[in-house]
């Protein structure tokens, strides 16, 4: 073989073959998801499926996540909120990664009993549905298949002051399911006031004041695809003059703005005021410091909810398992009751929140994802999955109740 032919043929069938495949490769590169860290989420899930392939509470998140970036613009934007860059909403969940269990073994666990007892009553769950405003965005059927879902699980349900659906049609609709009411407390005393009364006339036990979201975070994704109330949709505990004809308030941060009014004149006087205007139970929510949770315990509050807001609001404060036990530790001695909630999506997760000293948790995501796949069934189902998670927890661990779970089941764990 000439040497010239040689190495034409050499060129053909080395280089040209290198170079097309090395094009291919770095064309590809920016999109492929090679390299990053595709935590704790399962690949796409083939469709149709049914709720009882959905096994985990990720399996529903991915599913919600197709269902509504399919079906209306800017929805799943609002579902995420993620503020500024999303470390906090990230670090809530892998968190929990940095906690491992302490399992004991050769005890008899064949009986196991969930039952614990919040604000005096018992509850036959520790997981509650935290407060989710305007839910008919994510199902037509909006709080009433979220609260009559969560009392079929039974777990208690909080309501959102900015819910699609008036508290007297919530509480009428759920009989079964123990009732809360979330207030966003406004510079308005009529306004407070009327809420409150509503919400005890028409049987909620207790009312949780959120006090991380008095001015609204900076979601950038949610600024940049606004989106709409869908039609026969409004913010239903609030007269026509504040939802307004949507030609104004159609986004929904404008809807929400409307309501909370940039208004941070709120103090800790705020207590004694709901205090004189209600006898329902009182809930902190948003606290995330030993400080603060002492003074929730100094002003007498029924309980508290360390939180940040499931990191939509100030992004980069920390993590609420991490806040956990300084929370408690600083209101010891108080009798006060402390919950939780932010990145719950495994039973071994709430297990690791009661044993760092929540008496429960709440979920806000997992519950509106399994609105968002199936309605008032989806919402039992989540709850239900991560009950039997939970269950499956204490009977590999060897606990045989709620109550039993403490800090000797779980350590902070720094990988070497
Ligand atoms: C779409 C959405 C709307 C929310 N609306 C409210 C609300 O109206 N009031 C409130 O106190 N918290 C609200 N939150 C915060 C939740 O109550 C809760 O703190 C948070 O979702 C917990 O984190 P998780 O979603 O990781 O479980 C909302 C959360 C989401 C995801």
């Amino acid at each position: 073989m000439n040497c010239a032919y040689r190495n034409v043929l050499i060129f053909v069938l080395v280089f040209v073959p290198g170079i097309i495949i090395g094009g291919m490769f770095v064309a590809i590169w920016p999109f492929s998801d090679y390299g990053k860290v595709n935590y704790n989420r399962p690949q796409d899930l083939p469709e149709p499926y049914t709720t009882e392939e959905l096994l985990n509470i990720e399996d529903f998140y991915t599913a919600a996540k197709s269902k509504l970036v399919k079906n209306s613009a800017g929805v799943w934007e609002y579902f995420e909120g993620k503020a500024d860059l999303g470390w906090t909403l990230d670090q809530n969940k892998r968190a929990y990664r940095r906690y491992v269990i302490r399992p004991r073994i050769l005890r008899d666990v064949s009986i196991r009993n969930l039952t614990t007892s919040i604000l005096g009553k018992l509850t036959s769950l520790p997981i509650g549905v935290a407060p989710t405003s305007m839910q008919k965005v994510f199902h037509p059927d909006g709080e009433i298949a979220v609260a009559t879902g969560a009392g079929r699980a039974g777990a208690i349900y909080i309501l959102s002051t900015l819910a699609t659906t008036s508290i007297e049609e919530v509480a009428a609709s759920a009989p079964q399911t123990r009732l809360w009411f979330q207030l966003y407390f406004k510079n308005d005393t009529t306004f407070n006031a009327n809420l409150l009364t509503r919400a005890e006339n028409s049987g909620y036990e207790a009312v949780v004041l959120t006090l991380d979201a008095q001015i609204i975070g900076k979601r950038v994704d949610q600024l940049r695809h606004g989106f709409e109330l869908p039609e026969n949709a409004s913010l239903a505990n609030f007269d026509s003059n504040m939802n307004q004809n949507s030609t104004d308030s159609g986004t929904i941060l404008n809807q929400t703005l409307k309501v909370l009014r940039d208004d941070i004149t709120m103090t800790w006087d705020v207590v004694k005021w709901i205090r004189d205007h209600t006898e329902m139970k009182l809930i902190l929510k948003g606290i995330l410091t030993g400080e603060d949770a002492k003074l929730a315990a100094d002003y007498g509050v029924d309980a508290i909810i360390v939180s940040n807001h499931g990191g939509r609001q100030l992004d980069s404060v920390i993590p609420t398992i991490d806040a956990l036990s300084e929370v408690v530790s600083a209101t010891a001695s108080s009798g006060m009751e402390i919950y939780l909630d932010g990145g719950i999506s495994l039973g071994t997760d709430v297990f690791k929140a009661i044993a760092l000293g929540a008496k429960m948790v709440f979920v806000g995501r997992a519950a509106l994802a399994g609105l968002s796949v199936a309605g008032e069934e989806g919402v039992t189902k989540v709850l239900e999955i991560l009950k039997s998670e939970l269950d499956l927890t204490m009977a590999l661990s060897g606990v045989s109740n709620v109550a039993s779970i403490n800090s000797d089941y779980v350590e902070l764990y720094e990988p070497i």
